[in-house]
């Protein structure tokens, strides 16, 4: 007996050491007025619940011990019946289901409604297995990395390439699926700096869990600053730089049948992120792996083994040539 205490202990002990932080992706520390809706609602349905809890279970051990079974106590009446009390435990839970209802409807009602006129617009795409932003107004196009200015309304207005994929930035609250030949939409605006974790939501394929995503909740003026670089042209590399060969490989090679550098004339597919600023972005594929030398070398490379499934292809390429390409697609900050 003492030793499965000690060893329930231990066990309670380990478990409660592995809930240390940070929580990158927790939903219980809202960071825009979506979030904090949300959050309020949870809480209060939160104190509800408890409140009921601590009435039911108060009751349930009142009785099982004030009426337990004594030697040689009298035997207990049988009842049959007692319409009071059927009638009370069925009002109870449907009056604490209209204490519910109520403020989540009203939620419902509030977050789902468009973001104010002057609000900034963000098309979501959702596509295996990465993320797409375009801002229409600004002529901004990029990938898995969206940024905002703090304190704006932002719009996202989402879609899917593919199948269906679900947006969910936790810390910006709500989730909401994106479904091919549909816009849905999302309303928020963020009331606090810095990056905000997130990733699909909705399983949709081999690399389902590597379709991640950031929020870079920035002040007005870095915003500013972060769109003016992105709607520039790509860098173009200078002369006899292994930049410069990195740019023809890709420019005569299989990437442009894929992917867009504003720039390069030959590169304007549409299937895989666009690479204008690919250097500028923190993360790659899918926002799983940083964006460093060593792991774009090995994306290119072989891409599948690292996010199965991805429609990116291994590239048997010399290792010259790949560091080539390295070189171009880093120096396109
Ligand atoms: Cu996209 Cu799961």
């Amino acid at each position: 007996m003492r030793r499965h205490s000690l060893l329930l202990l231990l066990l309670a002990a380990i478990a409660a050491t592995a809930c240390g932080g940070p929580f990158p992706q927790t939903t219980l520390a809202p960071r825009s007025d979506l979030g904090a809706q949300v959050d309020t609602l949870f809480t209060s349905i939160f104190w509800w619940a408890v409140v009921v809890f601590a009435i039911v279970e108060g009751l349930l051990l009142f009785v099982i011990i004030r009426y337990r079974r004594r030697e040689g106590g009298p035997k207990p009446s049988a009842l049959h019946g007692h319409t009071a009390l059927e009638i009370g435990w069925t009002l109870a839970p449907a009056l604490i289901l209209v204490f519910i209802a109520v403020p989540t409807m009203r939620t419902i009602f509030a977050t789902a409604a468009p973001a104010p006129a002057g609000a900034l617009r963000v098309e979501v795409i959702g596509h295996q297995w990465w993320w797409e932003f375009r801002y229409p107004e600004i002529g901004v196009v990029t990938a898995n990395e969206m940024h905002v200015p703090l304190g704006k309304p932002v719009q996202l207005e989402m879609t899917s390439a593919d199948v269906i994929h679900s947006f969910w930035a936790p810390g910006l609250g709500g989730k909401r699926d994106l479904t091919a030949g549909r816009i849905t939409r999302i309303a928020f605006t963020p009331d606090s700096l810095g990056e905000v974790a997130g990733q699909c939501a909705e399983f949709c394929g081999a690399s389902h869990a590597n379709m991640r995503l950031r929020v870079f909740v920035e002040s007005d003026s870095a915003f500013r600053a972060w769109a003016a670089r992105q709607v520039t042209g790509a860098a173009v590399p200078s002369r006899g730089s292994p930049a410069e060969r990195g740019q023809d490989l890709f420019a005569h090679g299989a990437c442009i049948a894929c992917h867009t550098i504003t720039g390069v004339p030959q590169a304007r597919g549409t299937v895989g992120p666009n690479l204008t600023h690919v250097g500028s972005r923190t993360m790659l594929a899918g926002a799983t792996l940083p964006n460093t030398e060593e792991w774009l070398r090995r994306w290119i490379s072989n891409a599948p083994s690292l996010k199965p499934g991805s429609l990116m292809p291994a590239m048997p390429l010399p290792d010259d040539q790949i560091a080539a390409l390295v070189a171009y697609l880093q120096s396109l900050k």
